[in-house]
């Protein structure tokens, strides 16, 4: 997300104390008894704060790697009478390992990714196999994997990515608006401007079955090299 450079972001955001997390101390197992979500590239945060007041029971971790989107969601977060089972983490997908123990994560986010649609530029996309592998390393056994997006390339690109790594959502539309399961859909800033557009919504999610093993290993140099060309 492009954002135009907020001013005083530091002295904003410690005005927010207890919201947000900046560094990994060690791996967050969940709590007993709650279930741990956690949402990767929250931008603005509304998704979120929503998110937190529905579900009590869950401890929800916000993931958004550029600070001035933390800015305005901290804001809007205490704006609107902070959700005590809900955190910020400053801080991009690559660093999940040190943020999250394996198998502590019942539930997983992704709203509205960058699609990265730029030849070569596929690996930087949330839903490439890498990443998968990192998602269903932290997700407990019947945890999931929620994914919406507006844009229907990078749905099919993740339902590929999906099945190379032995994985079958159980739910897919590709109309969320205009399906059953939007019945208590939480919008997101951007979905609100691609539904004002008219535009159809798409949705997965995929559970991680019992004992799933994510068998991803990063391809020697020449064989990214080869993938990088197609
Ligand atoms: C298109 S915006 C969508 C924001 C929000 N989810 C929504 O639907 O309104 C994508 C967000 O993902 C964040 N993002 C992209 N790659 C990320 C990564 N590797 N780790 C964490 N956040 C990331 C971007 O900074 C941006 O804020």
């Amino acid at each position: 997300m492009r954002m135009r450079k907020k001013k005083n972001a530091d002295a904003r955001l410690a005005s927010h104390e207890g919201l947000v997390l900046s560094q990994p101390e060690s791996p967050i197992e969940g709590k007993a008894g709650r279930e741990l979500y956690l949402e990767i590239g929250a931008g603005k945060g509304g998704f979120a704060i929503e998110m937190a007041r529905r579900n009590e029971n869950a401890d929800y971790y916000a993931m958004e790697r550029v600070r001035d989107c933390i800015v305005l969601a901290v804001e809007k977060a205490d704006a609107e009478g902070r959700p005590a089972n809900l955190r910020f983490i400053i801080d991009g997908a690559d660093n999940l390992p040190a943020w999250f123990a394996s198998g502590s994560v019942d539930r997983i986010y992704l709203n509205f990714s960058d699609p990265w649609h730029k030849k070569g530029y596929f690996k930087r996309r949330l839903t490439y196999r890498k990443y998968l592998s990192l998602y269903f390393t932290l997700l407990c056994d019947g945890g999931e994997l929620c994914f919406k997006t507006d844009n229907a390339p990078l749905f099919d690109f993740s339902l590929e990515e999906l099945a190379s790594v032995d994985l079958t959502p159980y739910l897919v539309t590709r109309d969320l608006h205009a399906s059953p399961y939007a019945e208590g859909n939480v919008m997101t800033e951007y979905e609100r401007g691609f539904v004002a557009e008219g535009k159809p919504i798409h949705k997965l999610c995929v559970k991680k079955p019992a004992g799933y093993i994510p068998h991803y290993t990063e391809p020697k140099k020449a064989k990214a090299e080869a993938e990088e060309a197609l």
